[in-house]
């Protein structure tokens, strides 16, 4: 097949086109890293070079907010679109500009997908639930925060207006986890964060009561097999998560007894208290045929090598 990924340069896009490229010809479209800021002082692209150090197939350099791009996509002719480029900032609340990059463009994809028949697979996320109870559930828990969560929701209900006109698959990812995180800077996951301070001899850095601050954590090797498993399935919005909730405190004991360290954690107090999720788990629906492989424990062991591996290589130059 011929697929195209957008944001491909990133975390999610990039582990999935290396897994593609084996069998498929695949196009990555990423506006790549430069030094332009949002107003919260976070860069405003994380694509990154050295996450396609392995990548054999095409990169094309573009917006996916300029029409170039858009006639580039169709040039290619795809049967897949896995459409993951986005403002992921939840910090970004500049509402014009979250909106327009996230929804306007997805609207964009959807008529570019039904012109060509290609099937669409794009990012959804678990932020649309908010603090919603656990379990979150597709269609039942939604109470989105801020400008990004709502894009995302957006999203999901435009899509549903197409579920029975072509292949369209939302998938809304819990946290995830694994190798190709690391340029997400302050916003790859705290495993990774947590691994870092535990190499670099310091005591992990915990918001007070850890222990109770749960989230569903999910592996991108389990993440690349949702995309897969999306080629197939019905038109629909789909968790991608384990279903299971983990505390953050965990995270740390697993990596100190995968790490042979006992460093006393350090508890700071919480200053997101008051708009912050304490407890998310998702719903999985049977529906959706995919069966998450790694538990936190084993996504863990799998990635430590990785771990250690950015630790030398990137963090302690
Ligand atoms: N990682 C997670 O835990 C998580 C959770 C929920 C949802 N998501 C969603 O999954 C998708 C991928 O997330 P990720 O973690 O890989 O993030 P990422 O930031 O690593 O990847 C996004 C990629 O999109 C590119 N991009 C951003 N704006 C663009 C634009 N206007 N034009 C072209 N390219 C652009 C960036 O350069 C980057 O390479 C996003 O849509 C995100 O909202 C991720």
């Amino acid at each position: 097949m011929k697929i195209v990924i957008t944001g491909g340069a990133g975390f999610i896009g990039s582990a999935l086109a290396l897994e593609l490229q084996e069998q498929h010809e695949v196009l990555i479209v990423d506006k790549m890293r430069s030094n332009v800021v949002f107003d919260n002082g976070n860069l405003e692209s994380f694509g990154h070079f050295k996450n396609l150090l392995d990548f054999n197939g095409e990169l094309y350099v573009g917006d996916i907010n300029d029409e170039k791009t858009l006639a580039y996509i169709k040039s290619f002719k795809p049967d897949v679109i896995f459409h993951k480029a986005a403002i992921s900032d939840t910090t970004v609340y500049d509402q014009n500009k979250v909106l327009s990059t996230n929804l306007n463009t997805f609207k964009d994809f959807i008529e570019l997908a039904l012109e060509i028949d290609a099937k669409l697979i794009y990012a959804s996320s678990a932020s649309v639930y908010g603090d919603a109870p656990s379990p979150q559930t597709v269609n039942l828990s939604e109470a989105p925060k801020n400008p990004y969560a709502f894009s995302k929701l957006m999203m999901d209900k435009l899509a549903k207006k197409y579920f029975d006109k072509m292949h369209i698959v939302g998938l809304r990812y819990f946290n995830v986890y694994g190798k190709g995180e690391f340029f997400k800077n302050t916003t790859a996951s705290m495993i990774l964060q947590f691994g870092h301070q535990i190499l670099a001899g310091k005591n992990p850095r915990l918001f007070e009561g850890s222990d109770q601050i749960y989230r569903d954590f999910v592996y991108i090797k389990d993440v690349v097999s949702a995309n897969l498993e999306a080629l197939e399935t019905k038109s629909g919005v789909y968790n991608v998560a384990t279903g299971k909730a983990r505390s953050f405190q965990d995270i740390v004991d697993i990596l100190q007894k995968e790490l042979n360290t006992n460093y006393p954690c350090e508890y700071i107090p919480n200053p997101y208290k008051n708009a912050y999720q304490f407890h998310t788990q998702a719903k999985l629906d049977a529906n959706f045929l995919y069966t998450p492989q790694y538990s936190l424990e084993e996504g863990i062991k799998d990635y430590l090598n990785e771990i250690k591996r950015l630790y030398e290589k990137e963090v302690n130059v």
